[in-house]
């Protein structure tokens, strides 16, 4: 039976990795994306999908969509991502991050619609600078920006909806995606898609701090694979996990990775380390392993096919 989706954001890094598997599963899907940081290219042409370009901030818009099409899926991955940017717009980017999914989920109750998922995009910036390692869903989070606080907070609206209504919804604490379609192009873009776009394009990559600080880097296609276990997998509803690997690499090491991916050497140029960076950073995955999922894609072969797809 063919399901209808909802993508917001779906013209976004990850969001686009989500439509392109529920068409290629035969879905219909619906993507709202005001293109504020997507890309119309990152969609493909297909008669299953439908664009809006539209702010999940327009309420009346939202509320009509949902009704009308009485969606199986909805992935809330719309957000302002650059957690600089929601540093200099806290209100607007509140707006956003957490109001308009508030309203997403009241639309559902009031109306009376029972999708058989919620995906909710929550961040492993929840974890905030705490030092312990690894992080565990079930320890302590000090969420300790405008971006971190507004997906916890919804991160718990959306369980808390999960909990009180028939509404099953599952949280995901991304850690640092990375794939096609990630855009290289702000400063605050993830650090392996600014790597790639120096490779390719022979400019100088500026290292924050000494290259040995560490991140769990998580290929694309992993993150649409730990979703697609979290429509089909009950046990998930109304919990929060990790998606990740569960190892982490240095940045130095990353660097390396991609160099062999490439084939080619990285300049780089050295700069003081970044404002409130985290050093050490790397998930504990065994929740969502106990649910069934594996990474698929060590960093090599995540970066060699990412590297390929340019
Ligand atoms: C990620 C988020 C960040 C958030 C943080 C909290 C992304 C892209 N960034 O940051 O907004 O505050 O999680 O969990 O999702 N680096 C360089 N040169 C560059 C860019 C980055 O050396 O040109 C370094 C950074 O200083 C950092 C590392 O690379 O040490 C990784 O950076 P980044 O990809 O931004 O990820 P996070 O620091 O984990």
């Amino acid at each position: 039976m063919n399901k209808t989706v909802l993508v917001t954001g779906g013209a976004g890094f990850i969001g686009s990795h989500v439509v392109e598997r529920h068409l290629n599963e035969g879905n219909t899907v619906v993507v709202v994306d005001d293109l504020s940081m997507g890309l119309l290219a990152n969609l493909p042409e297909n008669d299953n999908l439908t664009f809006f370009e539209k702010s999940i901030t327009d309420t009346t818009f939202m509320n009509d969509l949902l009704v009308k099409y009485n969606f199986d899926y909805i992935y809330l991955l719309a957000a302002i991502a650059s957690v600089a940017d929601t540093i200099e717009r806290p209100y607007e980017s509140h707006q956003v991050n957490q109001e308009a999914n508030i309203a997403i989920l009241e639309s559902l109750r009031i109306n009376n619609l029972r999708p058989q998922r919620i995906l909710f995009s929550s961040s492993a910036a929840t974890y905030g600078t705490l030092p312990d390692l690894p992080k565990r869903e079930d320890g302590p989070v000090r969420p300790a920006t405008a971006y971190a606080i507004d997906k916890y907070a919804t991160e718990r609206f959306v369980l808390t909806y999960s909990a009180l209504y028939d509404l099953p919804a599952v949280a995901v604490r991304f850690f640092n995606v990375y794939g096609p379609r990630q855009n290289p192009k702000s400063p605050y873009s993830g650090v392996l898609s600014i790597i790639t776009s120096a490779l390719q394009e022979n400019s100088v990559f500026r290292l924050f701090g000494d290259g040995l600080q560490t991140r769990d880097f998580v290929y694309v296609k992993d993150v649409v694979a730990a979703l697609k276990l979290a429509e089909e997998n009950d046990q998930m509803v109304g919990e929060v996990f990790n998606v990740a690997t569960g190892t982490s690499r240095t940045l130095l090491d990353a660097i390396k990775g991609l160099e062999s991916a490439s084939g080619k050497k990285l300049t780089l140029k050295k700069e003081p380390e970044r404002l409130g960076d985290i050093k050490y950073s790397e998930a504990d995955i065994s929740k969502l392993t106990s649910m069934g999922y594996t990474p698929m894609y060590d960093f090599n072969a995540g970066a060699a096919e990412y590297w390929e797809s340019l």
